[in-house]
């Protein structure tokens, strides 16, 4: 056996979203949702067998307590590799510093982790495999172990076992993502105790299930079809519709800020000037806009104007 692991893996952006679960323990969602990921913003984990009796886990560099919110998550997780009680991990985790931040690290970290598990116990799974287990951690980590475009099925059986995520063949070298920083502070409501409250008590949720199952069939076949435009409004509507059941909680859920309002308008006014763009945004109050590649440079000249950071990625470069 090999007495180290490593792993790394990139962020993703959900088009069509995950939002509830059907089982908490297991991470099984509602529905199922499709992403693309960002190349060059990601985690990357190596990690070992230690004989200290309990884990010890480094992120960005610094030794957490075993208390901290973050090691007690990473720890749980590991509880479902450790060949006894004895065994403890020693992990080193970083991010790669992303200029818009805003983005879910967790969902790259425990992708990048199960990869690092992977080439610590040479176990030679398939990626789809991976993502079973990724799902554990955090279920958006599911889409996090492909490039591109990846589909997270939600799956049928009460184990679990045939929820987990693939890629798309599709290549797209045109489509640009535009990441918007409004507010980098760590959000108010954590998505696993959002989507919990929003099952729990949001009316307007009863019709969620259905319509992100229908909305992510529609992004699937457009992303083939390479049908920007209607991929960008599904993605669009399929945000708002989500944010609108958050909005509909008790006690709310409203993850935006004016600044994120005043973006979403200069994405409209944009539309209206013929310059094709689509934002989403996901459980915090920064935009992640879709554009083509040769609009790039009218966005930016847009929110440069307005002084809102703008940093633009090409998923397939
Ligand atoms: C709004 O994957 O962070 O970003 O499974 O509880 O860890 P847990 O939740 P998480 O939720 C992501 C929610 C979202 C939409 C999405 O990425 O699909």
């Amino acid at each position: 056996q090999k007495t180290r692991g490593h792993g790394q893996a990139p962020v993703n952006i959900a088009l069509s979203k995950y939002w509830g679960k059907r089982d908490k323990a297991l991470n099984l969602p509602i529905n199922g949702s499709v992403s693309i990921s960002l190349p060059g913003l990601g985690t990357e984990t190596t990690l070992s067998i230690t004989e200290n009796d309990r884990d010890i886990i480094r992120l960005n560099g610094t030794t957490l307590e075993p208390e901290a919110t973050f090691a007690k998550r990473l720890s749980q997780f590991l509880n479902w590799f450790r060949a006894d009680q004895t065994t403890a991990f020693s992990v080193d985790t970083s991010n790669s510093v992303p200029t818009a931040a805003g983005l879910a690290s967790s969902a790259s970290g425990y992708a990048a982790l199960v990869l690092a598990l992977n080439d610590l116990f040479d176990w030679q799974l398939p990626k789809e495999s991976l993502s079973l287990l990724a799902r554990f951690g955090s279920g958006s980590a599911s889409r996090s172990l492909f490039d591109g475009f990846a589909v997270w099925h939600k799956g049928h059986q009460n184990d679990g076992m045939d929820s987990f995520a693939e890629p798309l063949a599709t290549l797209w070298p045109e489509l640009t993502i535009g990441l918007v920083k409004v507010d980098t502070r760590e959000k108010p409501v954590g998505s696993t105790v959002g989507m919990q409250q929003t099952v729990d008590t949001c009316d307007l949720y009863k019709a969620w299930p259905e319509q992100a199952e229908r909305e992510l069939k529609t992004i699937v076949d457009a992303i083939q079809k390479k049908d920007f435009t209607l991929v960008g409004k599904t993605a669009e509507h399929n945000a708002l519709s989500m944010h609108a059941t958050m909005i509909a909680t008790w006690p709310p859920i409203v993850y935006w800020q004016p600044e994120s309002v005043a973006a979403m308008r200069m994405v409209w006014a944009l539309r209206e000037q013929g310059i094709e763009v689509y934002f989403t945004m996901d459980a915090g109050p920064n935009l992640k806009l879709l554009l083509q590649e040769k609009d790039q440079t009218a966005v930016k000249k847009a929110f440069g104007e307005r002084d809102i950071q703008i940093d633009f990625i090409q998923p397939f470069e």
